[in-house]
């Protein structure tokens, strides 16, 4: 067969993987306790909704430009100057079919062959696949609990080199809900402000989602002396729960803005145009609901925190913002299963708990850590509070009982 030899070097999404083994088992009548989705369970909401209809019924159904329209160019202009203390003029603003892609396409357009890319682990593995697809090299500073998942200064000084074009943040984080106070970005910007030639790419999607009263602060308004060298990337999949309209958009220099335009213009084209009206409802309309859900998320972090501190064996952080838990389960390794399988990795647990007990995680792997898995808490609380439940139960089972328990568990 003909392939690129990208192949060999790029994997596809784990999260990805999941998704579809999920929808098999339950096509298969498996009832599951989903715990796997990046995806708020809430609704888009109403005005967003009804702006999408009015632009079905103006016929505003044609293609749109290929960075975006001017009216939500002007909308996201509003958004990152009212919200951020960021101010782009058009021309350094750029919209697209959702932030990944508009990910993909800036580390396209920073990134030479060889070039690198730092970034904190666990991190979201598609910052990871696209400097594999760009054909660069991913440098991972390990984080963890007890460092609250983020990245330090001095970790980011050792580790730019003659290589490093781009470093990565994301903030809240996608997959362990950690938030960079103002301080620390700060701190990071020191260490990038004496390394000009590396370009920063802050990922900023879960911005409205932040717990325990936190602000969000984002590095190219902490530090304006990195705003020519930040592209600051946002969207509408998480706050807005508009994960299927698929809109992102970015603000940062002209020369990324315009690769980014043209990278478009020869392979996705422009956003959709219903979902282009929908975004500028979203954007310039009302915005109480935000802190209502981002209220909500706590309340099932609490709950979460609440039923995996019963589970022997997990240590878990507190997350700070985001939808995510990313419990450890060292204290798990080298136990076994009822079947007598030795869990050996959070993939050995997160199949454990697949198997066994019908609850969906995703193992660490994915995020470049081990033994960690992800748990999001975007789900009703009944569900949360059965599936935490079980998984306490789980992990029970295999350290006190060795496993006996199971069947009876289940059925509980
Ligand atoms: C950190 C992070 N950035 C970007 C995205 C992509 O968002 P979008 O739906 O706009 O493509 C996700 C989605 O899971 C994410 O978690």
């Amino acid at each position: 067969m003909i392939t690129s030899d990208i192949l060999d070097r790029f994997h596809a999404s784990p999260i990805s993987g999941i998704f579809a083994t999920v929808q098999r088992l339950r096509r298969d009548g498996r009832e599951l306790l989903d715990f796997s989705l990046g995806e708020p369970d809430f609704d888009t909401p109403l005005h967003v909704r009804q702006a999408a209809k009015a632009a079905i019924d103006r016929g505003e159904t044609r293609y749109t430009p290929t960075d975006g329209g001017m009216d939500l160019k002007e909308s996201v202009r509003r958004k990152f100057r009212g919200e951020n203390g960021l101010d782009y003029p058009l021309t350094q603003i750029v919209a697209g079919m959702g932030a990944k892609p508009l990910l993909a396409a800036a580390v396209q357009a920073i990134l030479s062959p060889g070039d690198e890319a730092i970034l904190a682990t666990p991190c979201w593995p598609s910052h990871v696949g696209m400097v594999e697809l760009a054909r660069g090299r991913a440098v991972k500073l390990a984080t963890g609990i007890d460092t609250g998942f983020k990245m330090t200064a001095e970790q980011l000084n050792r580790a730019v080199g003659p290589r490093t074009r781009l470093v990565i943040l994301c903030s809240p984080a996608n997959p362990t809900g950690a938030v960079y106070d103002e301080a620390e970005l700060r701190a990071l910007a020191q260490v990038l402000l004496a390394h000009p030639r590396v370009a920063i790419l802050s990922d900023d999607l879960y911005e409205h989602i932040l717990f325990d009263g936190r602000r969000f602060h984002t590095i190219a308004a902490v530090e304006p002396r990195l705003f020519d060298r930040t592209l600051t990337v946002n969207g509408l999949s998480k706050a807005y729960a508009m994960t299927g309209w698929r809109i992102g958009f970015a603000g940062g220099p002209p020369e990324w803005v315009d690769a980014i335009r043209q990278i478009y213009s020869q392979s996705s084209g422009g956003l959709c145009s219903i979902s282009q009206a929908a975004a500028i409802a979203a954007l310039d309309g009302p915005k109480e609901f935000l802190a209502d859900r981002s209220a909500r998320y706590q309340i099932r972090r609490d709950l979460a925190l609440q039923g995996l501190a019963a589970a022997p064996g997990l240590r878990t952080a507190r997350p700070e913002g985001a939808f995510y838990l990313m419990p450890e389960c060292a204290g798990l390794i080298g136990t076994r299963r009822p079947n007598g399988e030795t869990i050996g990795s959070s993939s050995d647990f997160a199949c454990y708990l697949l198997e066994d007990w019908n609850v969906v995680v995703v193992p660490g792997p994915g995020f470049e850590c081990d033994p960690y898995f992800r748990l999001s808490i975007a789900t009703s609380e009944a569900t949360l509070t059965r599936g935490m439940r079980l998984i306490a139960k789980a992990c029970a089972a295999l350290i006190e009982k060795g496993g006996e328990a199971w069947p009876s568990a289940v059925a509980a």
